[in-house]
């Protein structure tokens, strides 16, 4: 038996680089050795309240942008989290043990409670819930994402174990972050410090959609110093970015070659950034292309989110009834 690998993406809009290297490059390699269930967490993004018509062209957009990076129908389940039900009657299971304390100690809430004192909601407490509901649905073993989730997931184990031994069982098999790298990716932004991510402004993400001359542009803006004044200096926050960046996207000898014209103080950085930007436009172009083609064909999004949603839905099915079993619901 295959194992099985669970992972979205909020459907916030457009994807980029951040979540492609964290997981979706992940995503589409693993289809040909697991049994791969990737949705669209269309429920996670109504914390920050989209309006109804921006909820629906997002969702569309992760979808045509999933398939542009070449998750394939025909190998795994692609479904929108809101169309499979079971995953909302899970998480509400769930979150009757999931306590307060440990919901406020979460990095990524303390972060988005930092970010919006005036948006804490009950949603955006209980978001680590939901995103185990998710992966226990299926009851994954492997969850492709970044660095970034590392956290989530061991509340996923958490849930999931506290779950078992409420019921005295071992339903719930452990799930792990997973990735094919040597270790989880974080992809840094443009802006000099932190992640690459779309809440931290569009100047500082590169999305797979971008247009070349888009992408130039982002990049030749990009946070960057003065340059190197004594040899082999370490390098500040944002330069080491940069080369991040490169080290992501561009050849090891490239990388290699810059990093030699950096210890010499020698680097211009023009010139680095010129090759940087080109090189990401490589590594989309082909992606870009097909995000176009896929984006006009309604008829095949529709066929493949309705094959999903089936799909999606017949495995959680079999949880719920059994999870439903385990707590002592049952029908007269
Ligand atoms: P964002 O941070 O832009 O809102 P999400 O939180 O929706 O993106 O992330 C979706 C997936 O992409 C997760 O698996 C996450 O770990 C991954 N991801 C997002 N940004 C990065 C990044 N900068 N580096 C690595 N992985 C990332
Ligand atoms: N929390 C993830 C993010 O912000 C998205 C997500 C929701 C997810 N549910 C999940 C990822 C289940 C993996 C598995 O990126």
């Amino acid at each position: 038996m295959k194992e099985t690998v669970v992972s979205g993406i909020r459907s916030t809009g457009k994807l980029h680089l951040g979540n492609y290297y964290g997981a979706l490059k992940n995503f589409v390699q693993m289809q040909h050795d697991y049994n791969c269930f990737f949705f669209i967490a269309d429920l996670h993004s109504l914390t920050t309240h989209p309006t109804p018509s921006d909820l629906h062209g997002n969702v569309k957009q992760v979808l045509v942008e999933y398939l542009a990076c070449g998750i394939d129908p025909e190998l795994s389940t692609i479904y929108i989290q809101s169309d499979v039900p079971e995953v909302a009657e899970l998480y509400l299971y769930l979150n009757m043990n999931a306590y307060m304390g440990e919901l406020e100690r979460s990095a990524s809430f303390k972060d988005k409670v930092r970010a919006n004192p005036d948006n804490v909601n009950a949603g955006l407490l209980t978001y680590p819930v939901l995103m185990a509901a998710d992966i226990l649905i299926h009851k994954a073993t492997k969850v492709p994402v970044g660095k970034d989730q590392e956290q989530h997931l061991e509340m996923a184990r958490t849930f999931g174990n506290r779950f078992n031994r409420l019921y005295n069982n071992d339903y719930f098999p452990e799930p792990y972050a997973f990735s094919y790298a040597t270790s989880l990716v974080k992809v840094p932004g443009l802006d000099g410090k932190g992640k690459m991510g779309k809440s931290e402004g569009e100047g500082n993400v590169i999305n797979l959609s971008d247009d070349p001359e888009v992408i130039r542009k982002k990049v030749m803006r990009a946070v960057s110093d003065g340059g190197p004044t004594v040899e082999n200096q370490p390098k500040p926050e944002a330069i080491q970015n940069l080369f991040d960046l490169m080290k992501v996207v561009s050849a090891p000898d490239t990388l290699a070659h810059f990093e030699g014209l950096y210890n010499q103080c020698a680097i211009r950085y023009g010139d680095f950034k010129k090759q940087l930007a080109e090189d990401m436009i490589m590594a989309t172009a082909p992606i870009r292309e097909r995000i176009q083609a896929i984006a006009a064909d309604e008829a095949y999004l529709s066929k493949v989110a309705g094959i999903g949603r089936e799909k999606g839905r017949e495995s959680a099915l079999k949880t719920i009834r059994d999870v439903r079993e385990l707590v002592g619901i049952k029908s007269f």
